[in-house]
């Protein structure tokens, strides 16, 4: 094939998935087409050879996408930070945003670590293991511990953990259990979490969210979808050593309520709200008084 064609089918693929309501045609018709091809990237001033066959399988995976399957779960991975993490069906999305909260939770650990220590981190709702395993990447000394109620979480945490050759102990639970990680209590360092916290009539209208992300994943329970991310803040006053952070990712809406929630707990100083790369009011920065 010539590298019109190649160009020609990647504008085709662009126009369609254009037309399915796909947020960035343009960049999802180059990723699939690289993916086809087993490539990083394509390049389509210098494209490469095309192999026999490969119209028919682009078509296949546009056509998947056009659907609005996630480009993620079509190519099997995304990148989160400096990781290439595994994807896959039945398992959250790592999103752009959590990288912000990833980073608090990998800047206060370099920090104690600055300090001389070793500092333990807790990962509440771990889906992926995107966090646990950016902080154990970026902070080799942290000792990390990850938590998922999903079995297929768990598993998939503990094949990224592998696979960066990261240090996180994964494990199944629910953060709701009192009695969570209780041979941990007052010792941990860090507790970051990205929890479910949609509430039930918030239902998103992206169908790569509505259809493929698992519910478990979203909806936070209760009325304000903060039911999960209240027994995060009940877990974190349990887990933190005095003076330890707790960072939560919340939907721009409920900066206040977990604000209030925070206070509520009776153990954490003055909470605040941080935003993300966007400006909105995203995380709960909270520090368990001493
Ligand atoms: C929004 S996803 C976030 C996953 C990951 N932290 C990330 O940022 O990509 C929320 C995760 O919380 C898990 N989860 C939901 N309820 C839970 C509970 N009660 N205890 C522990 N994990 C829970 C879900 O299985 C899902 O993996």
């Amino acid at each position: 094939m010539t590298p019109v064609g190649l160009r020609a089918l990647v504008d085709g693929a662009t126009r369609l998935l254009d037309e399915a309501g796909v947020a960035s045609p343009r960049h999802d018709a180059l990723a699939l087409a690289a993916f086809a091809l087993g490539l990083e990237r394509v390049d389509l001033v210098l494209p490469p050879a095309l192999p026999d066959g490969f119209p028919a399988a682009y078509a296949g995976l546009v056509d998947r996408r056009a659907r609005r399957e996630p480009l993620q779960h079509i190519v099997g991975s995304t990148g989160f930070r400096y990781l290439t993490l595994a994807v896959e069906k039945g398992v959250f999305v790592p999103r752009p945003e959590t990288e912000v909260v990833a980073g608090l939770a990998v800047d206060e650990a370099a920090a104690r670590v600055a300090a001389g220590a070793n500092p333990l981190v807790v990962d509440l709702c771990t889906g992926s293991g995107a966090i646990a395993v950016a902080v154990a990447t970026e902070v080799p000394a942290a000792r990390v511990v990850a938590v998922d109620v999903s079995s297929p979480a768990v598993d998939l945490a503990t094949r990224n953990a592998t696979a960066a050759g990261a240090r996180v102990t994964v494990l199944l639970g629910d953060v709701a259990d009192p009695d969570l990680l209780a041979e941990l209590a007052g010792q941990v360092d860090v507790v970051v979490s990205n929890p479910p916290y949609i509430p039930p009539d918030a239902v998103p209208t992206d169908p790569e969210v509505r259809l493929h992300d698992p519910d478990v994943a979203l909806y936070g329970g209760g009325a304000d979808g903060l039911d999960t991310p209240r027994a995060v803040l009940a877990a974190a006053s349990r887990l933190l050593r005095p003076g330890g952070l707790l960072v939560v990712e919340h939907a721009e809406v409920q900066a206040e309520a977990l604000r209030a929630a925070a206070v509520a707990t009776g153990v954490f100083e003055e909470p605040g709200t941080v935003p993300d790369l966007t400006g909105r009011p995203r995380a709960l920065l909270a520090r368990r008084s001493a």
